[in-house]
């Protein structure tokens, strides 16, 4: 039986004084369950309603390309300075420490190397997800190919079915194969696919006409960094995509092939978390 001794009656009901009801601060996520905006309120800080995320995902398309070859020497310490870490599962059960207390966006299709065209890519147990304890899981999508459109779009849509039954947000990311144009036009088209067939986060890349992109894409969108350019290039990409209503950025290239990986993921935070100018984020990433 329950402790029924000293059972006190309450007193401070706060008659009067109007319960606040807040709507969430992410860009078309009001209206999703607790378990989502939790997840998603991990990844987008909500201070600034941005994030930094690191990708290295890059390895389970591209192998040990340079920067990821030891995840453990050089990517373990820049964990510190994320956000959140986009990998693939292999990765973060064989290498990131359970205890770095970063959420998780697990890269959650598979299918494809750079050996080949792009494949009949899966899309991996949710239930993996959840035991993973993923914040988010990212799956690409490729708007304007005739063989995959089809397929990928499937793949997100079943991602977004299985995500809604867990909690778990789904990020939609946008892939650009060789005959696509890189432009404001596509990269709407695309992003829009991905937020209609639910994607709760839309990963694509910046171009010219950016606040474009941005506003028609009813769910947050954060940009890849793409190749590595000179850090001031970078910081400046990060910043355009800022100042055009991007949520941040979900860069990985540009930060672990630079020469300083732990400098540069500092600066790029300051430019996504301060609206710091690429000049003075260019000289905070030389002094540190
Ligand atoms: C690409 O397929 C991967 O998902 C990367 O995570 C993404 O492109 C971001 O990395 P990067 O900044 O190197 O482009």
């Amino acid at each position: 039986m329950a402790d029924l001794d000293d059972i006190r009656d309450g007193k401070n009901y706060g008659v009067g004084v109007q319960q606040k009801t807040e709507g969430f601060y992410l860009k078309g996520s009001n209206n999703l369950d607790w378990g989502m905006k939790d997840r998603l309120s991990r990844i987008f800080n909500p201070a600034t309603g941005r994030t930094v995320m690191l990708a290295f995902d890059h390895g389970f398309i591209m192998g040990p390309t340079s920067g990821v070859e030891r995840i453990d020497l050089s990517i373990l310490p820049l964990i510190e300075y994320a956000d959140c870490l986009m990998c693939a599962r292999g990765v973060l059960r064989s290498l990131v420490p359970p205890t770095s207390r970063k959420p998780v966006c697990l890269r959650s299709d598979a299918g494809t190397s750079i050996l080949t065209e792009l494949n009949n890519n899966v899309v991996i147990d949710i239930q993996d997800a959840v035991k993973l304890n993923a914040s988010a899981i990212a799956v690409m999508v490729a708007i304007g190919d005739h063989s995959y459109e089809a397929q990928t779009v499937a793949n997100l849509y079943q991602a977004v079915d299985a995500g809604q039954m867990s909690g778990i947000p789904v990020m939609g990311v946008t892939a650009v194969g060789k005959d696509m144009a890189r432009d404001a036009r596509y990269f709407s088209l695309a992003s829009r696919v991905c937020a209609e067939n639910g994607a709760n986060i839309v990963k694509t890349y910046y171009t010219e006409g950016f606040e474009k992109v941005v506003a028609c894409c009813p769910v947050p969108i954060v940009i890849a960094g793409g190749k590595k350019l000179p850090e001031l290039e970078a910081l400046e990409l990060a910043y355009m995509a800022i100042q055009s209503g991007a949520a941040g950025v979900d860069m990985g290239r540009n930060v672990f092939q630079s020469e300083k990986p732990a400098a540069m993921i500092q600066a790029v935070g300051a430019v996504v978390h301060k609206g710091l100018k690429p000049a003075d984020a260019f000289q905070m990433f030389n002094d540190l």
